[in-house]
């Protein structure tokens, strides 16, 4: 019936591949007016394995084509994650000065009988028409230390008064270490520095990304952010994403002081993370982007439990892009995530103005549940919520008609937690690890609690105080499960404004 084809349906904002597995994101480059989003996927099955790059285009970030896949496994080896670079200067001499080469930098996970057996390297693929179809450069690896753990390259431009060369950043995954190497022509490189272990080192340090950005939009105070994902070990269990800010001179980055956490692992809520939830890794940024405007994916997934995900044909998918800027927050600058939408969210299915609530609960949608989540549509919900007297106020998300299953996204006073809980969400079972509850800390602003809301056939990313703080989890709920609840405990709340919309 009609609640079971809304829930077995694809995520409609957020991408899947059309009928096979997917992981990192990799390669984010915008080119010739085009988004790319290539990714780890195994052309051939629903699990992982077999691992290539995938390939999806898009204008707006928000609805996007697949392609066939673009760098594919071999017998020698396996394609991991990594990068691509526009080269302008033609450094590499794969394209031409008119129609410069897009640059691949992979990891090669060498495979038996490649005389490479067991070692992670660093490698190229070039395209020569946008993007489209890739050639493996004859002379990979291009950077092998010898090491069965080196990968994830994220390569870009770096430029100073006195010098511009390529900088790559990589990991030495069980060491929690980031390596920094330079190159002129993306061929030869040589060593710079290494960052780690800091912070979150309870896990394989994966995909890390480093750029500049400017603090409150000033281009004099320009920061430097260190993206490292760490798997398992994140805040929430599992996989995720943290970051650092400090200083890059061309050789080193040396973390602000305020970044670091002493004894990371025991003091996890103190690190700086990219997300509180359970389902945002290998979060990477787009390069070329003009303005170079900060835009990150991530994957939308965990390594506990993600070869189990109860979805077919495909299974996964990406997060929304997420922009991220660098604003002081309590005197220190923090990054500010906020989802990409269509520039009108709409139209809107129900608004509460203005509503006062002591110790009960307001129903938010109609009664028709295919208003509120429709095959082709995500909710994005929209709240400003003075907790007031309130100890808790909670959005209840897939409610179940007359039962109290539901995932439930609430504010405690008490704690001044954020808390997304899913544990009595749907089907939990396919996997012990699934069902959770992750919190952040959340600072409340003129006593104001401001929420965005996506919420899209699998997922829920909520992005608060203006996208200060972000949890994202995935959700299954069980078919028929559509209510959308606010309810109050313990005092009146203050519903300032609250919109529901449509979103297609
Ligand atoms: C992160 C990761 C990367 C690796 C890729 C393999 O999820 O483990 O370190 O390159 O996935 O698919």
């Amino acid at each position: 019936p009609a609640e079971h084809t809304v829930f077995m349906s694809r995520p409609v904002l957020h991408y899947t591949a059309n009928s096979t597995w997917l992981n990192d994101p990799n390669g984010l480059v915008f080119y010739q007016g085009v988004y790319h989003l290539f990714y780890q996927n195994n052309p051939f099955d629903n699990v992982w394995g077999n691992m290539s790059w995938g390939h999806a285009t898009s204008e707006d970030l928000l609805h996007w084509n697949e392609h066939p896949v673009a760098i594919a496994c071999d017998d020698r080896e396996d394609v991991f994650s990594g990068s691509i670079v526009v080269d302008e200067g033609n450094t590499t001499g794969f394209g031409t000065p008119e129609n410069p080469a897009l640059v691949a930098i992979y990891t090669s996970a060498f495979k038996e009988g490649s005389g490479l057996e067991g070692t992670q390297a660093q490698s190229l693929a070039f395209s020569t028409d946008a993007g489209m179809t890739w050639q493996k450069y004859a002379g990979n690896p291009v950077l092998n230390r010898g090491s069965a753990h080196f990968r994830d390259p994220k390569v870009f431009r770096y430029e100073d008064s006195s010098a511009s060369f390529w900088v790559m950043v990589a990991v030495e995954a069980q060491h929690q270490q980031v390596v920094l190497y330079r190159s002129a022509d993306l061929k030869e490189w040589e060593y710079l520095s290494t960052f780690g272990p800091a912070n979150a080192t309870d896990g394989e340090w994966e995909c890390p990304d480093l750029f500049p950005l400017p603090v409150d939009g000033s281009p004099d105070h320009v920061k430097w952010v260190l993206v490292v994902n760490i798997n398992p070990g994140a805040v929430a269990g599992g996989s995720g994403g943290q970051y650092f800010v400090g200083h890059f001179d061309g050789v080193q980055f040396t973390a602000d002081s305020d970044s670091l956490v002493e004894d990371g692992n025991t003091n996890l809520r103190q690190c700086l993370w990219l997300d509180w939830g359970r389902d945002y890794y290998a979060a990477v940024s787009f390069s070329n982007v003009p303005g170079n405007r900060g835009i990150m994916i991530g994957w939308m997934n965990n390594w506990d439990y993600a070869n189990s995900l109860p979805t077919s044909p495909w299974r996964s998918s990406m997060s929304l892009a997420r922009e991220v800027e660098l604003a002081t927050i309590g005197g220190l600058p923090r990054l500010v995530q906020r989802p990409v939408l269509p520039a009108d969210v709409g139209p809107t299915i129900h608004t509460i103005d203005n509503q006062e609530i002591r110790d009960s609960t307001v129903e938010l949608p109609q009664a028709d549940p295919a208003s509120v989540l429709r095959v082709d549509s995500v909710q994005v919900i929209d709240a400003e919520i003075l907790p007031g007297t309130a100890g808790t106020t909670t959005l209840s998300l897939f409610g179940a008609p007359g039962g109290d299953a539901a995932m439930l996204l609430s504010f405690e006073a008490a704690t001044s937690q954020l808390t997304l809980d899913r544990r009595n969400s749907g089907n939990t079972a396919f996997h012990e690890k699934f069902a959770s509850a992750e919190s952040a800390p959340v600072t409340l602003e003129d006593g104001v609690l401001k929420l965005r809301v996506i919420v899209d056939h699998g997922s829920v990313e909520v992005f608060a105080q203006g996208g200060k703080v972000v949890l994202t989890d995935l959700v299954f709920p069980a078919s028929g499960n559509l209510r959308t609840q606010l309810s109050v405990e313990g005092g009146m709340a203050t519903v300032r404004k609250l919109t529901v919309a449509a979103v297609s």
